[in-house]
């Protein structure tokens, strides 16, 4: 099972192929916010990566990476956990002023179909 660390929380034993917003919130509890459901609209389940930074990308997440202007960062809802890699999460429910997380994303990428390319 790929390992997931997380600044200042921990590591973690994640499930191969999990998304890795899931993993944050399922196994390292963190309050991590995907306002948009997991639909790569909204980034604001963006992370920082320390290691293991996916090559590979969604054409759905470059193409917003790219319209708002955002680099350094990646969205974790468009990110599956194959291999071990260490985040920073920078983009949280407390402090946000929001009501909460967002709903819950899908077990799979979406949205549908997934393409993928080069960061
Ligand atoms: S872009 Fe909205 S949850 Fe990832």
């Amino acid at each position: 099972m790929p390992k997931l660390t997380v600044e200042g929380v921990g590591e973690f034993e994640v499930p191969q192929g999990k998304r890795l917003v899931l993993a944050l919130e399922d196994e390292a509890g963190v309050d991590q916010l995907h306002a948009c459901g997991g639909n790569a609209s909204c980034t604001t389940c963006r992370v920082e990566f320390l290691a293991g930074e996916p090559e590979r990308m969604t054409v759905a997440e470059k193409d917003i990476l790219a319209s708002r202007g955002l680099t350094g960062v990646r969205l974790s809802c468009q990110i599956v956990c194959d291999h071990d890699m260490a985040v920073r999460a920078i983009s949280r429910l407390a402090g946000s002023g929001r009501p909460n997380a967002g709903n819950r994303p899908a077990d799979q990428i979406e949205p549908q179909p997934v393409e993928w390319t080069q960061k």
